[in-house]
């Protein structure tokens, strides 16, 4: 007998979408894409998906091009006969823009969640940034599950750095910090951070501070363009740290800022919600889980 649960990943999202549907026991699939000469896109499924619950696992960094593929891809699940089709989105997109800034600018989270909303059943994702809304439930109505990479990232640091301090860089990352020094039983700090725009950042770090001998981790749910990380470092260099990790769930880093950042003397780890060149920690596990 066929199996009733089927996990599809694409190009880039093979390795985890695969390793999921292996540790679950779900058949793997990969949707075929194509670009027509004009750049619309095209999608075709490779296997049967009748009466199956669909896992359709992609992170969406880089997120334009993807989420008409996932439009196609929910939507052709379900003419297909799905029996129910689930998104796994490891990092979620446009999750930041949760707020009219200035007058005339688009809400784009609530704006994205309407259109899952409409195409997927269930929502699973890690670490989604959660700023002025309390839950995903402020944005969708579908099943939601939040999950976090606070456990794998607390035993990776277990694993790999002496004597940890942790910084959180800003009030919103004090979620995450204090939960990862608290299973490491090891000090916190969260800091106070100004942003200007996406380019400027300020943060202020509190006197007094004993850095010294530390092995400084600064974790962060994103690493993006790298700016807020790359504030703390300096400044945590100029208090003495031994060390100095920067340590994120998604490690989207625009702009080249990986370079960037380790130019500044840090060493730099993510999750593999996306897989980069340090996404050494992993999440499969935490989301094999969720398929049932
Ligand atoms: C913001 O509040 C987030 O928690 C991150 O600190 C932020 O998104 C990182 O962005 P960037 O790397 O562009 O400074």
């Amino acid at each position: 007998m066929g199996k009733k649960r089927v996990v599809v990943g694409f190009a880039d999202s093979r390795n985890l979408a695969r390793a999921v549907a292996k540790r679950s026991r779900s058949e793997y699939t990969e949707a075929e894409l194509k670009d027509f000469p004009d750049k619309e896109s095209y999608l075709r499924y490779k296997t049967d998906l009748k009466g199956k619950r669909v896992y359709i696992l992609r992170s969406l960094n880089d997120p334009n091009r993807k989420i008409v593929e996932l439009l196609l891809a929910a939507y052709t699940a379900k003419e297909l006969g799905a029996k129910k089709v689930i998104l796994i989105a490891p990092y979620l997109c446009y999750m930041r823009q949760d707020k009219r800034f200035k007058p005339g600018e688009a809400i784009s989270s609530k704006i994205i969640a309407r259109l899952f909303n409409a195409c997927f059943d269930e929502l699973i994702t890690v670490d989604p940034h959660l700023h002025r809304y309390k839950s995903l439930n402020d944005i969708f109505i579908i099943k939601s599950k939040k999950l976090t990479a606070v456990q794998p990232i607390a035993d990776f640091i277990k694993k790999n750095i002496k004597t940890p301090f942790i910084l959180g860089p800003d009030m919103e990352s004090y979620q995450w910090a204090r939960k990862v020094a608290s299973s490491l039983k090891c000090g916190v700090d969260v800091l106070k951070k100004h942003r200007y725009g996406s380019e400027t950042v300020r943060i202020k770090i509190k006197e007094g501070l004993d850095l010294k001998d530390k092995g400084v981790v600064i974790v962060d749910d994103v690493i993006s363009t790298g700016h807020t990380v790359m504030e703390v470092v300096k400044d945590v260099k100029a208090l003495g740290a031994k060390k100095i990790y920067c340590v994120c769930t998604h490690g989207v880093f625009a702009e080249d800022s990986l370079r960037k950042i380790r130019r500044l003397g840090a060493s730099v780890y993510s999750t593999n919600t996306i897989e980069n060149a340090v996404s050494e920690i992993d999440v499969t596990e935490m989301i094999t889980k969720e398929i049932k």
